[in-house]
């Protein structure tokens, strides 16, 4: 049905002499095609889920070529009572970097401080890693010093790095960069290891921290919930990047000798880099021309298609890319065709805004282009066509997420009864985001009554800062 309808649109031109009635059905068509594309049917997210289970267990086994990275964390389920003392924490992963000190005991976090600092664009977008490095390094310094605790950065504390970018690690405290994503582009970082690059800012900057960890954002919110709650199954983020680790056994980790060699049934977290499922064939993703047209002028292109779908750096250029072109085949304002032309110029929170408008009259939907782009949306009825592309947007996001989720509780049979710990603005902030994501996951699971979903603020930084408390 989209085909059809698709290659009827291609004759639909635009023209400023359509009479009302042409206008309704060219709206409607579009509309219609668009929801065909992006609406995923119980089947298809089965479909999907079961692609991802067999991308999954490829993973796992030594020279694959899974789309799913399976990186090993070295972050073995261990007696959280053990982590104890002062440790800091740095986050990075997208343009805000927080540096977080903690005092520990028994696994209770006791006290905790953070400070927060935006990366400068120029270094993201363009930047080297001494600049990127250096950059941590001071504001580390910046941060104890309004910690009142200055002297701290000369000491040898234990630091949890949380670094949020697919990173083959070699051990707890070591691993390389394998690919930028989240449109950072910084040069002389891809390949090599990160803590590395750190420690040599620290000697820099003489900052006397030992980074005895280093782990995926994805990992940090596992272990922070995992630290009160032993049926946390799986860390997942959905912000800036999309991604979900979860607890393997170690005789399943068929890559990761050290794994193999464990004595017992223990498991390991493993960083799936989900971001990435399905990038090389497209075999099950829904992709429509917007998203391949995005995927195309990326930073990484034919990588992180499902990141690409589902993450708020993209939710908005999805959103905006649709309404550009509607607004092109005259559909909606001429006006918006132009205001919105800039690529990243329609952010994800709009799309969040515009969806949950539920008045009668859509003034919200409204307020957002008058206030963020000056269009006055006068017809109603281009509103609701707004609100149903982001109403659209976001829910394929939902689903494909819900589908991901429900993937990883299958694949460690724990779809009775186990807690999710999720972090991120998208699952956070985007109202009705969490009622669809539940709504996929019974779809695949068929009953979740036993799944929890649960909002972990901030896990990242502490899993980081309880791991590096596990160390020596
Ligand atoms: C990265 C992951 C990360 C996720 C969420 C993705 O772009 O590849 O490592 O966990 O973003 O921050």
């Amino acid at each position: 049905m989209a085909r059809r309808l698709n290659t009827v649109l291609e004759h639909v031109k635009p023209s400023g002499r359509d009479t009302e009635d042409h206008e309704h059905l060219k709206q409607h068509l579009l509309i219609q095609s668009l929801a065909a594309q992006m609406h995923l049917s119980k089947d298809r997210l089965k479909e999907m889920a079961l692609y991802m289970l067999h991308e999954m267990h490829h993973g796992l086994e030594p020279n694959n070529s899974s789309t799913l990275r399976m990186l090993p964390s070295f972050v073995y389920k261990a007696d959280p009572d053990r982590s104890a003392g002062v440790v800091y924490a740095l986050d990075l992963g997208g343009s805000n970097f927080r540096v977080i000190r903690m005092e520990l005991a028994k696994g209770t976090v006791l006290s905790r401080r953070a400070h927060k600092a935006k990366i400068p664009e120029t270094i993201i977008a363009g930047g080297t890693q001494t600049q990127l490095f250096d950059f941590i390094a001071d504001t580390i310094l910046i941060a104890t010093k309004k910690f009142g605790r200055a002297e701290e950065a000369r000491e040898a504390l234990r630091l949890g790095f949380t670094f949020s970018f697919p990173t083959q690690q070699h051990a707890i405290n070591s691993g390389s960069l394998i690919r930028w994503t989240k449109q950072f582009k910084v040069s002389g970082t891809e390949g090599n290891d990160v803590v590395r690059l750190l420690s040599d800012a620290f000697s820099r900057k003489k900052i006397g921290f030992r980074i005895v960890a280093l782990c995926n954002d994805t990992v940090g919110t596992l272990i922070a919930r995992f630290l009160n709650d032993s049926t946390a199954m799986s860390g997942v983020i959905l912000g800036t990047g999309s991604n979900a680790c979860y607890w393997e056994k170690n005789s399943r980790i068929l890559k990761c000798r050290e794994a193999q060699s464990k004595p017992g049934d223990g498991e390991m977290v493993i960083n799936m880099e989900f971001g990435n499922f399905d990038s090389a064939k497209m075999v099950v993703l829904p992709a429509t021309k917007y998203d391949n047209e995005l995927d195309a002028e990326s930073e990484n292109a034919g990588a992180q298609r499902l990141e690409k779908m589902i993450s708020g750096k993209y939710l908005g250029e999805i959103a905006r890319r649709v309404i550009v072109d509607f607004a092109k085949l005259n559909v909606l304002p001429n006006a918006l065709a132009d205001r919105l032309k800039a690529p990243y110029s329609f952010e994800s929170r709009f799309v969040g805004t515009c969806f949950a408008d539920r008045h009668p009259g859509l003034p919200d939907t409204h307020d957002v282009f008058k206030r963020e782009y000056d269009i006055d949306i006068a017809h109603e009825g281009h509103r609701r066509i707004l609100r149903t592309i982001c109403r659209l947007v976001s829910n394929r996001a939902a689903q494909l997420a819900g589908m991901a989720i429900a993937a990883v509780l299958l694949k460690r049979n724990a779809q009775a009864d186990a807690t999710v710990a999720v972090d991120g603005s998208v699952f956070e902030k985007q109202p009705y985001f969490r009622k669809c994501m539940r709504e996929a996951i019974s779809a695949v699971l068929g009953d979740a009554e036993g799944v929890r979903l649960v909002l972990t603020t901030d896990g990242s930084g502490i899993g980081a800062g309880c791991i590096a408390a596990l160390q020596e």
